[in-house]
């Protein structure tokens, strides 16, 4: 029986069949001849994800001094049913994935319809025709329970095949770049003994010219400027690898204003990538504690955070919001605390902050699911039943990515309590990680393990209409800073939800004069780190007394 991949917008593919590999091998064969003839060098992009395939447009996207294109590119995918449709939409002009960055669009309509330097293929016979192969598969991290990342492992098995499939294939002096974020040490103690034991299996004596260089892609407005126009650190095996490497990555990005930093061993390239994003997950998880202290003695964390942050020193604190989302930092780290024992053989713990911050960011947004339950318990509603509305599924602002994003734990949690959820998000048509939950993000990944009463799931929709999302609601939270939720008049909100409702903060979204709108409306606010609604709740509410008494307000009060 023929099998299916449907698209996003749920355009059924035919996944191909034994027949189809051999035209599809001519299809190439015959594109590149034509391209060598012009001069072009020929890489393949393995994996066509969320980074390959903006990867592989920057690169077919580049050119010489006289503005001709210097690579054809070859993305190169895996014909599963989850991501074969990849290959289509990019034949066709279309980006795969959907962004508010409109290079991204453009930038692969132009390779593939105009410039003629990009196409995409299912089969690994492609490999045969590269001069440099860039690996952008996945190396995902297991989660074995919530909150302990210790207890995870880094899944290796995409990677390790990929590996084994490039050295099956490559001629002897094909660089291979991975630009996947790794386990620190993959490069030379897993890669490089796999090809080379591959190569020596197909008589080949010489080296493989293997490579190491992150991205530091940020999905959202510059997408493709966050790959091209942005600092790059790489490292090679040996040598050659180096020279390699380094002529790739000045042909194709612009490394003239951000130059590369060229690492020693890959082993370095690899610990930047982890440290770097480590880093960020720490300073992130290391304001959880803060934020607390914060809801518990009056303090509104946001603007203690305002005040810090105009030292130029501490310029780069900012607020967690409900949780850090994102496919690379709720990861990236545990796949170091891993390498530290699986690959490099260590026995003692050495890592204490590295696991920790994760633990902490990975659980920071069950805390909004009690600040629901209390702010509905304040207005004399139980959360068993309560109607909610999350604004925002996705991980950060201004963007549709939900991987892994503090909305998806809210949400979770506060179904396991009885709650009726329905979600909001302007970026976002289908939140695949519950409409598809048995099998997205892969069948074992799903948070959906860590809680119960999750099935009827497989129906939520993402509301599009924000009127009619909030009709009826009993509770709002701002899950997400998203820009159309900046502004959202109280009076406005309040009118939509049919009567006075519990409104959660988790972002810093309201100031003062919204909370006090909405403590006038009748509403309860609580948000995280935001001790000081409960200052602004009592001025209201000593007002609204002081009116009733009909007693002229004190001069010191008014103030
Ligand atoms: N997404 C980000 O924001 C980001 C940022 C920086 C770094 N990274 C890193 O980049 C890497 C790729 O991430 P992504 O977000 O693009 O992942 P992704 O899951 O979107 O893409 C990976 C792609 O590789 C394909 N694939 C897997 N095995 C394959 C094989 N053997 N042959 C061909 N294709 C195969 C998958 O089908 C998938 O389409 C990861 O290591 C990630 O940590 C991601």
């Amino acid at each position: 029986m023929a099998e299916y991949s449907l698209s996003p917008t749920g355009e059924k593919f035919q996944l191909p069949e034994q027949k189809n590999y051999l035209e599809e091998f001519e299809r190439l064969k015959m594109l590149v001849n034509s391209q060598r003839a012009l001069g072009r060098e020929i890489v393949v992009v393995m994996g066509v994800g969320f980074v390959g395939a903006v990867m592989a447009a920057v690169v077919a996207d580049a050119h010489d001094g006289k503005g001709n294109p210097t690579k054809f590119v070859i993305g190169m995918q895996r014909p599963s049913t989850r991501s074969f449709w990849k290959i289509p939409l990019i034949n066709r002009g279309l980006s795969p994935i959907s962004t508010e960055d409109p290079e991204v669009a453009l930038m692969i309509e132009r390779c593939v319809n105009k410039k003629k330097t990009l196409t995409a293929t299912f089969t690994y016979d492609a490999l045969k025709l590269a001069d440099v192969v860039i690996v952008d598969v996945q190396c995902d991290y297991l989660k074995e329970s919530l909150g302990n990342v210790r207890s995870g492992q880094a899944e290796m098995k995409a990677l390790e095949e990929s590996f084994e499939i490039i050295a099956q294939n490559i001629s002897p002096q094909t660089l291979v770049l991975i630009e996947t974020t790794v386990a620190p040490g993959t490069t030379e103690q897993i890669a490089y003994p796999i090809i080379k034991k591959m190569f020596r299996k197909r008589s080949i004596e010489s080296d493989p010219v293997l490579a190491h260089s992150y991205e530091r892609v940020m999905p959202g407005k510059n997408y493709v400027s966050s790959i091209r126009d942005f600092w790059r650190v790489c490292s090679g095996v040996n040598e050659e690898a180096t020279r390699r490497v380094v002529k790739l990555l000045s042909e194709v990005l612009n490394t003239e204003k951000f130059p590369l930093t060229v690492l020693d061993k890959p082993i370095e390239s690899e610990t930047a990538k982890i440290v770097e994003n480590s880093y960020r997950a720490t300073i992130l998880a290391f304001l959880d504690e803060w934020s607390l202290f914060a809801e518990r003695n009056g303090v509104d964390l946001i603007k203690v955070i305002n005040a810090i942050k105009v030292r130029p020193t501490h310029s780069n604190i900012i607020f967690p919001g409900p949780g850090i989302g994102g496919y690379c930092l709720p990861k990236d780290g545990g796949l170091g605390v891993w390498a530290y024992r699986h690959i490099h053989g260590f026995e003692d713990e050495i890592f204490k902050i590295t696991p920790l911050a994760i633990d902490i960011n990975d659980t920071r947004a069950l805390h909004v699911a009690q600040l629901t339950r209390d702010a509905l318990r304040n207005m004399g509603r139980p959360i068993a039943s309560a109607e909610i509305l999350a604004l925002g599924a996705s991980y950060r602002e201004d963007v549709g990515d939900t991987r892994y994003s503090g909305s998806e734990l809210i949400v979770r949690r506060l179904t396991e309590m009885g709650a009726e959820l329905r979600v909001h998000d302007p970026y976002v048509l289908h939140w695949w990680e519950f409409e598809k939950q048995d099998e997205y993000p892969a069948s074992s990944h799903s948070l959906k393990r860590f809680f119960r009463g999750q099935e009827k799931f497989k129906d939520l929709r993402i509301e599009q209409d924000l009127k009619k999302a909030l009709d009826g609601v009993d509770a709002l939270i701002f899950a997400v800073r998203h820009r159309p939720y900046l502004n959202l008049d109280p009076d406005e909100v309040v009118q939509s939800a049919g009567g006075p409702i519990a409104v959660i903060d988790c972002f810093g979204i309201l100031n003062d004069d919204k909370i006090k709108r909405y403590f006038e409306l009748g509403c309860e606010v609580k948000g995280l780190g935001r001790g000081h609604v409960k200052r602004i709740k009592d001025q209201v509410r000593d007002r609204r007394e002081q009116m009733l008494l009909d007693i002229p307000l004190p001069i010191a009060k008014e103030k």
